[in-house]
């Protein structure tokens, strides 16, 4: 019942005839692909009406990797989630660690910025995720429930069954180091859980939860077979077309 969602995270990598060339090579691949798998890519924020152009007419939905809470009004550099929805982008990261790391987006930014997301009805994907201290501390559950209940009190199940969440661990990012499938499984499962006590069962059921750090072609279906992983957020093997269609074909 929860359609399976994979996001290619380009991050700041490509400049911008390398996300042209990366879509276009994406659509026609695309083309020949029998998969139920819902896809979108985000790539930077100058590129995306191009990419959004280049992917017309393929099933690949566009994606942003931050906005700024605020609404429309003097905040030079920001760009709203009215902005991104007035381009027609269909979903914007939200919480992504390395926003929280290098840009300062503390848990109320968080929270703020899904509001904005929500506010436009722009599909946030919100990211959580432990630190390696924090996993070797044994703390990855009470910090996880801690970073969800931050972002997510105070929105109602409605608001709630709009979310897609991913659970991204810090050290498992860029590093190779992907998370052992029965690891992101418990994480996984403590989201939904929190999901179901916090706002309904049928909440629960619906959100999907992406896994997201060092997925490739090689370890997707180690993930997907999970019962609460329902698909994955993609940086590096995002940044491939070959790779990524791998990935979206996971059976
Ligand atoms: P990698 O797939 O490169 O580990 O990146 C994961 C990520 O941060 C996606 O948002």
């Amino acid at each position: 019942m929860r359609r399976p969602l994979v996001i290619g995270n380009w991050k700041m990598k490509l400049g911008l005839a390398q996300s042209l060339n990366l879509a276009r090579d994406l659509k026609r691949r695309v083309a020949s692909l029998h998969s139920e798998t819902e896809l979108m890519v985000c790539p930077s924020t100058p590129f995306l009406l191009p990419v959004m152009e280049a992917l017309q007419g393929s099933p690949i939905g566009v994606g942003a990797q931050d906005l700024v809470s605020q609404e429309p009004g003097a905040f030079t550099g920001g760009v709203s989630a009215e902005q991104l929805r007035e381009v027609g982008v269909s979903c914007c990261i939200i919480g992504h660690s390395e926003r929280r790391q290098f840009f300062g987006d503390t848990d109320e930014v968080v929270a703020a910025k899904l509001r904005a997301a929500l506010r436009v009805d722009l599909l946030p994907v919100v990211c959580f995720g432990e630190s390696e201290e924090t996993r070797l501390q044994g703390k990855t559950e009470t910090f996880i429930a801690g970073q969800i209940h931050a972002a997510l009190d105070g929105l109602d199940p409605v608001q709630v069954k709009r979310l897609v969440l991913a659970y991204e661990p810090i050290w498992a990012i860029g590093t190779g180091k992907s998370a052992m499938p029965d690891d992101a499984e418990a994480v996984h499962g403590l989201m939904r859980s929190i999901l179901q006590e916090s706002f309904s069962t049928e909440t629960a059921a619906s959100v999907r939860i992406l896994y997201g750090g060092s997925v490739t072609p090689a370890n997707i279906a180690s993930y997907m077979e999970r019962e609460d992983i329902d698909g994955a957020l993609v940086g590096g093997a995002s940044l491939e077309a070959e790779s990524f269609l791998q990935i979206v074909q996971f059976r």
